[in-house]
């Protein structure tokens, strides 16, 4: 069976590629600490030696849309294409192929219907940052297959915070069943606290620094509980309103089993918390 041995959930900041890359004397006073923090995270990665990534993110408007927009969707393509055209305006994210790994999206696919996730499917899907980021950030070699799964944080009706704990539950329990030899780490992103386009947008902080440095602690001890208590769709709007990113932190607390993280970073950049969290699986007795 195959073999999970990392668990990563970490923010997605799209400008983290222009910020340190850009000429010296034109980067922003944190590029280097910025740097040395994702350089350090990225070696979480590496340590665990996988073969292939599941990569858990959030379209953002880029492919799928209002006229058909499903709550949760695996890719199932050979190869998928990667940045939009307003991603490099704006953030000056380069273009990207990835790998897929055909095999283990359809194996991730039955075995999610058959525990009753009713997932879309793409065989001809495009990412986004959310899943481009973090290949910049922990895997910019990109020489490893992956397998996307979309989630719906931005289109209302959402799913329950214990849907999405539930579904990373599930999708832990694919992977420990996928028949193979591979080595599997699995990368997923959201968001803290965070405000697009309202009038908490760009402050010194994000826009709920009180939230953010709970959520870093419930993330840190693994404390589900605590969080299905206290986070609700209505809490999430009050901390900004783009922290339903938040979601997708919960889904990776399902996937690694809520346990307390191996290696938790954060960065307190102007108007976002950055977090990077790793879980290694332990050994449990059969
Ligand atoms: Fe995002």
């Amino acid at each position: 069976m195959a073999k999970h041995v990392a668990t990563l959930a970490c923010t997605h900041h799209p400008f983290y590629f222009k910020a340190t890359t850009a000429l010296p004397d034109q980067q922003m006073p944190q590029a280097a600490e910025w740097k040395h923090k994702v350089e350090a995270y990225r070696d979480t990665l590496a340590r665990a030696q996988p073969d292939i990534l599941v990569m858990i993110g959030s379209d953002h408007f880029h492919q799928i849309f209002l006229d058909n927009c499903p709550q949760f969707l695996i890719g199932k393509a050979p190869l998928y294409d990667a940045t939009f055209y307003n991603e490099m305006r704006e953030f000056g994210i380069p273009k990207y192929t990835l790998q897929g790994d055909e095999d283990m999206s359809r194996f991730l696919h039955q075995s999610l219907m058959d525990q009753n996730f009713d997932f879309a499917f793409s065989n001809e899907l495009k990412v986004d940052h959310s899943i481009v980021c973090p290949i910049i950030t922990v895997r910019p070699q990109n020489d490893l297959p992956i397998v996307p799964i979309y989630t719906n944080i931005f289109a209302p009706p959402l799913h329950s915070p214990r849907r999405f704990y539930d579904l990373g539950c599930a999708i832990r329990r694919a992977i420990a069943d996928y028949p193979s030899s591979k080595r599997v780490a699995v990368i997923g992103t959201g968001h803290l606290s965070l405000e697009l386009g309202g009038p908490r947008q760009f402050m010194e902080t994000g826009p709920d620094p009180v939230f953010d440095r709970q959520a870093i602690e419930w993330l840190r001890s693994g404390n589900v509980e605590a969080i299905l208590e206290n986070v609700t769709h209505p809490s999430m709007e009050k901390s900004g309103n783009a922290t339903h990113g938040f979601l997708n932190f919960i889904l990776m607390l399902g996937v690694a089993g809520s346990e307390g993280a191996d290696y938790v970073d954060s960065l307190d950049l102007f108007h976002t918390m950055e977090a990077y969290f790793t879980w290694y699986p332990k050994e449990r007795a059969a």
